[in-house]
């Protein structure tokens, strides 16, 4: 396993569209965990392919307080939501920054495991807000785009400023 290099905002690859998975194979098997891996030493609850460069419709999360909890979703679609929520949010490709997001509380996502099942999910709560902020890093956008442009502007300055210090 290895521990992939998480992009960082505002890098542009952040806003690529990733493509379905046509088949899931052991090239995937090896991303997904690699992926997990990468997720859990940063650690973080949710990470998204297009995170770590690969433009293919794959996410991991796990939010449970054991960390023993891997679900992953290839190819995810929410096939039904309902009612709002509202929590502070972070990502790995935008560290120390939280912002509350307004989410559907409730979903049901259906998407392929790692073995190349279908299958169906009633989420809600944290992993609901998790899997939504993961899917929208496949289609190229990262939680603070809900934000107002001045805020969005504040936070690129300072992640820049934050990246010119440790280079
Ligand atoms: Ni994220």
């Amino acid at each position: 396993m290895a521990i992939l290099k998480i992009l960082q905002y505002p890098d542009e690859r952040l806003h690529k569209i990733a493509k379905a998975v046509v088949r899931v194979d052991e090239t995937t098997r090896k991303l997904v965990r690699n992926m997990a891996e990468t997720m859990y030493s940063a650690p973080g609850v949710g990470l998204a392919a297009t995170q770590v460069d690969v433009h293919e419709r794959i996410i991991v999360v796990d939010v449970s307080e054991t960390h023993d909890q891997l679900k992953v979703f290839i190819n995810p679609e929410i096939i039904a939501s309902s009612g709002v929520s509202q929590c502070e949010e972070g990502c790995l490709s935008v560290p120390g920054i939280y912002e509350t997001v307004n989410r559907a509380e409730r979903i049901t996502v259906r998407a392929v495991n790692e073995n190349g099942a279908t299958f169906t999910l009633n989420a809600e709560g944290l992993l609901a807000v998790c899997i939504q902020h993961e899917m929208d890093h496949l289609i190229g956008r990262v939680f603070v785009e809900y934000l107002s442009p001045l805020k969005q502007t504040r936070i690129r300055a300072k992640l820049k400023k934050r990246l010119r210090e440790t280079m």
